[in-house]
């Protein structure tokens, strides 16, 4: 199965690769060349189990005939039509679906193609709620510290992480401030769950306030369970005590759900999970199973009234993407969807999260491992950094585990698992017990 075919790698020097170590990789590159169900293969003709869903992603598992089916029929039917002034059902019946999921009164839904764009649409509807209501002063933003927002101006100003702002800090936006992360190896290692330490770094939101003026505050905006910066599970009660915060002063919540969304902790969406029901929620990859590029943001109804009822008669928000509503894009989250709820894709993760937490806890006591940590079908594992390489031991593994056939993510010494919701327990003890040879045999 996992014998290796000899082909020839592709002509690399054009593709300038995101996120990617580009010298690197094309000196030693690492290929997929189809997938199916909970496996890629290589393009040198190996079966790689995927851990990580491709990028937090493809959650009910790799090309499923119907998803396959909608695409196809959608791209023969109408390849595209706009949405500016105009329309087309799939779009709507969409819109229609995704509400049937979304928490609360949050039932409005604003397509974009990508988290990033649903991150920047979500901040600048806060702003445009504010100053639809005569408060056109509250412009600050708050993100947090290892917050990923994606890589628009606004996403990498929320954003928390040094690398992604600092080649573009002459241009991020002039009104942000951060609150902490919660992760804490002294007080919360090897937590199973959410850990019981940490609660009171919500108040720090009441430190801002303080600082700024609540008047001057438009938003708030956090990752439930940030993904990118690997895998920082919220103390128990810190949500709740940030919207109790945020309710407090006026000030709008908003999820970044691009990651805890669809399924990925057991409920439709983190808000359900942890009982916190934000202003906005942003959601991408598992909301069409990362057929076709698509991101959106859920609204509140407070907020849509105020901005769409509120506005004088014409265009009430100008705002939009070309590709906002594509065709391809929503017919495939109409198939996903369909999927998600036909299967009870979610009730299933819940039921697997168990199995899930006891297969990666395993992992405590391997070679390196200083913090193992998860929630629902998302975890982390953390390495001791090698003195003076920061990364490079997480970045080996990752490797290794890639020739040994198994998919896994990296970021910086953490290692990151969010395998397709469809998972079965012997694939999550093959995942974990290759990590778990691997770090054995890595220095
Ligand atoms: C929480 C969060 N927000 C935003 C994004 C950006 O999404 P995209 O890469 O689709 O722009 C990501 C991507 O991983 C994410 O995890």
């Amino acid at each position: 199965m996992n014998e290796r075919t000899s082909v020839s790698p592709p002509d690399m020097s054009a593709f300038w690769m995101p996120f990617t170590a580009n010298r690197q990789f094309k000196s030693a590159p690492r290929l997929l060349a189809s997938a199916k169900g909970m496996y890629y293969t290589s393009h040198d003709g190996r079966r790689i189990l995927d851990g990580t869903a491709g990028l937090w992603c493809v959650n009910a598992g790799h090309c499923r005939d119907e998803i396959v089916a909608a695409v196809q029929a959608q791209a023969a039917e109408m390849d595209f039509a706009p949405t500016f002034q105009m329309g087309h059902p799939k779009a709507f019946e969409a819109a229609t679906k995704i509400a049937r999921h979304t928490p609360g009164d949050l039932k409005h839904i604003f397509f974009a193609n990508s988290g990033s764009e649903a991150v920047d649409t979500a901040l600048k509807i806060a702003l445009a709620y504010h100053r639809s209501r005569g408060e056109g002063q509250r412009t600050l933003l708050i993100g947090r510290e290892r917050g990923y927002h994606g890589v628009g101006f606004g996403g990498i100003s929320v954003g928390g992480i040094a690398p992604n702002r600092k080649a573009f800090s002459g241009g991020l936006l002039p009104a942000v401030d951060h609150l902490p992360h919660t992760l804490n190896l002294k007080e919360a290692a090897f937590s199973k769950g959410q850990p019981a330490w940490g609660a009171h770094l919500a108040d720090e939101l009441e430190r801002l306030v303080t600082l700024h003026d609540a008047s001057t505050i438009a938003a708030v905006i956090v990752e439930p369970v940030a993904g990118s910066t690997g895998v920082l599970i919220p103390p128990q009660g810190y949500l709740q005590r940030l919207r109790e915060i945020c309710d407090r002063h006026g000030i709008l919540l908003i999820f970044d759900e691009v990651i805890t969304g669809w399924g990925r902790l057991g409920a439709p969406f983190a808000a359900q999970y942890f009982g916190v029901t934000p202003d906005m929620l942003t959601m991408a990859k598992g909301t069409n199973n990362a057929a076709a590029p698509l991101g959106a943001v859920a609204a509140s109804a407070k907020i849509h009234d105020a901005i769409v009822n509120g506005a004088p008669a014409g265009i009430e928000l100008f705002h939009g993407y070309t590709y906002s509503g594509h065709p391809i894009a929503v017919a495939a989250a109409c198939a996903t969807i369909e999927l998600y709820e036909r299967e009870q894709l979610f009730e299933r993760a819940a039921r697997m999260a168990p199995l899930f937490e006891s297969a990666i806890h395993k992992l405590r006591g391997e070679p390196h491992v200083i913090d193992v940590r998860n929630l629902g079908l998302v975890g982390g594992v953390e390495l001791a950094p090698r003195a003076g390489a920061s990364g490079a031991r997480a970045y080996d593994v990752f490797v290794r585990c890639f020739e040994k056939g198994v998919l896994t993510r990296y970021t910086g010494d953490i290692l990151a698992f969010s395998p397709p919701l469809i998972v079965e327990e012997a694939q999550l003890d093959e995942i974990f017990g290759t990590v778990a040879e691997v770090l054995r045999e890595t220095e």
